[in-house]
């Protein structure tokens, strides 16, 4: 949630903070504001809006510095207007900063220092932040930073500029992501990677704790008690030219059709060619495996839904007991952990606030854990014991789409490695599914092929208020996908149900004309989900069927009919989140709304 750019060089600040804001814009976009040290000021400009509405002030209020910060923001504390838009500044307008979290006990230090004499403008909690710097500050930026950040309880990023120390940006980091780009003659400070592509892939990962003094020629990084820190480089995997939207109208057509590539890409090297599964970079050993007796899934949104898909190949690949929780459940429920349980966590961004405490909580209690994740050097990939990256390369549509099918395939191959150190699976069962993995990126690309259709059964789902999606077992988990991406970006009120229990009540939502979205992939339960197909249509549902080759009789009762592909049961998520994702995209265009930036949500979502 929110973005936070900065820049120190020799040239003028506000290009790169531009570009690196409509870099993050996905992070959150309700307002934005940069503001750049020169003289005895800190010049800002913010409002509430989109990027462009900044860019458009700044045409008649043109403000220039070469040092300065930058922010995006995604509105917890007081509602999105200019005044809330960040940076803040402190009384003297000398200070200014931005920030990313919250701080849980601003409402406190606000008292504290309005009581001295601060006076506040904003309704946010990030106000507090240059106020209690100006208290703290006695001829030392470092130090008031430092100080102030003791005092902070909560989720923070912060990057501080001052007009008295005009010559650099100090930056903190507690528990929401930074990262310092390094360049020739310039530096750069980045809350996600998207920002600095065009400029460097060369970067250091701030911990939690940490701080950084970013000056044109050096970065030094500290603890928060003053410690100097050594840091290694981290060099960033992604190309720049993969963060751009590359001809298409959003960026989430282009991640839908780059689904192939991105299957592709994370099986890479993890397939050898007598067909069994590779993970070179899982440090678990065997006696470590056969210890699992209980698997947990844990994360949030989309990536949830992966992990409901990964709780099948868990237990009918591997034959352990698997649970998948919601990250913002799991910690506060007092899950029983005992010796044995793996705690599993997907995160596409690796940074979701939730996602991460959960993690921590599973490893406070004696889990081992293993991320699966698209971010290479986030914070899940760090903390974890193991790590399974997706290669799906940057994601920046709000709504999850390449991230979500490598996580599936990246839990596959995760049970697979499993099932065959624990000698759970013959050769035989495990050669066919590596078969049907190896064909999964060409089915993809097939399925996208055949989709033409779907803008056009779009076009009447844009006109509906309400649309259901039902399905049994990984249908089931499909369908809660399929119906989050609709409502997301189309904000077309959507709901999934596993099919048998519609008729405990929700049957009595179905009406005339509503539209139905069946899920009907799985050879074992497809005459149960006739009968539920049936249930609806009896009530006037217009059914769409979504199914795979080779499964017959359907036809009858649909209204229109998608086929996948037929690849392996459990993999079919994969093939059928490919028809949902256009549908939902199709009719988010019909409605016309903003496809990659919907309202009230963000990417990354770091705060809990
Ligand atoms: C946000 C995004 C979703 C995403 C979820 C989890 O809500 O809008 O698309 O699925 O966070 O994000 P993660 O990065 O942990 O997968």
């Amino acid at each position: 949630m929110c973005g936070i750019v900065g820049y120190v060089g020799d040239r003028t600040a506000l290009p790169f903070l531009i570009d690196g804001l409509k870099k993050l814009e996905y992070r959150g976009y309700d307002s934005a504001g940069v503001a750049m040290v020169d003289g005895n000021s800190a010049l800002v400009e913010k409002c509430e809006g989109r990027i462009q509405a900044l860019e458009e002030r700044l045409l008649h209020n043109h403000i220039e510095g070469k040092v300065g910060i930058g922010h995006t923001r995604w509105a917890t504390h007081g509602k999105p207007s200019d005044t809330n838009a960040h940076p803040h500044t402190d009384c003297a307008g000398e200070i200014a900063v931005v920030h990313n979290g919250i701080i849980e006990n601003y409402a406190r230090i606000r008292e504290f220092l309005q009581k001295r004499g601060h006076v506040f403008r904003s309704e946010t909690d990030t106000e507090v932040m240059p106020h209690l710097i100006e208290h703290y500050y006695e001829g030392n930026l470092e130090k008031a930073v430092q100080r102030a950040a003791k005092d902070l309880h909560g989720s923070y990023a912060m990057a501080v500029v001052s007009t008295k120390e005009p010559d650099k940006i100090v930056a903190v980091r507690n528990l929401s992501p930074l990262i310092v780009g390094l360049g020739q003659g310039e530096n750069y400070l980045a809350s996600d990677i998207p920002a600095l592509l065009n400029h460097t892939r060369e970067t250091i990962v701030l911990e939690d704790g940490e701080m950084a003094v970013i000056t044109r020629d050096s970065v030094r990084v500290l603890s928060l008690s003053g410690e100097e820190r050594e840091k290694n480089t981290f060099f960033v995997p992604w190309d720049p030219v993969q963060a751009e939207r590359g001809g298409y109208p959003h960026f989430m057509l282009k991640e839908i059709h780059e689904q192939p590539g991105a299957l592709s890409e994370t099986l890479r090297g993890r397939l050898s060619p007598d067909g069994r599964v590779v993970l070179t970079e899982m440090t678990m050993t065997e006696a470590e495996a056969l210890a699992i007796n209980r698997v947990f899934l844990v994360a949030c949104g989309t990536a949830f839904h992966a992990g409901m898909v990964g709780k099948y190949f868990i237990e009918r690949i591997v034959g352990i007991p698997a649970e998948v929780d919601l990250a913002s459940e799991f910690r506060y429920r007092n899950p029983v952990i005992t010796p044995g349980s793996l705690l599993v966590v997907v995160s596409q961004s690796g940074e979701t606030a939730d996602t991460l405490a959960a993690l921590r909580e599973g490893k406070a209690r004696g889990c081992r854990v293993i991320a699966i994740t698209n971010v290479v050097g986030s914070s899940v990939a760090r903390e974890a014991d193991d790590v399974i990256y997706t290669w799906a390369g940057p994601e920046i549509a709000v709504a999850s789409t390449k991230a979500y099918t490598t996580q599936v395939e990246a839990l596959s191959l995760l049970a697979l490695y499993i099932a065959q150190m624990r000698g759970h699976m013959d050769i035989y069962q495990l050669n066919e599914y590596v078969m049907h993995l190896r064909m999964l990126p060409r089915k993809a690309q097939e399925t996208l092929e055949r989709c033409a259709p779907v803008q056009e059964l779009a076009r009447e789902l844009a006109a509906h208020d309400d649309v259901f999606f039902i399905g049994r077992g990984v249908d089931y988990a499909s369908a809660l996908e399929g119906q989050l991406k609709l409502k997301e970006i189309s904000y077309i009120h959507a709901e999934a149900y596993a099919a048998g229990e519609l008729k405990h009540g929700t049957l009595a939502l179905i009406t005339e004309n509503v539209p139905v979205i069946a899920l009907a992939t799985q050879k074992e339960v497809l005459e149960k989900m006739i009968s539920n197909i049936t249930e609806v249509r009896a009530r006037g549902a217009r059914v769409i069927i979504i199914t795979a080759d080779g499964l017959e009789g359907l036809d009858e009762y649909s209204s229109s009919i998608i086929r996948v592909p037929d690849t392996h049961p459990l993999l079919m998520p994969v093939l059928t989140a490919i028809p949902q994702q256009l549908l939902a995209y199709y009719a988010a265009v019909y409605r016309g709304c903003d496809v990659d930036k919907p309202r009230n949500l963000a990417k990354s979502v770091t705060v809990e």
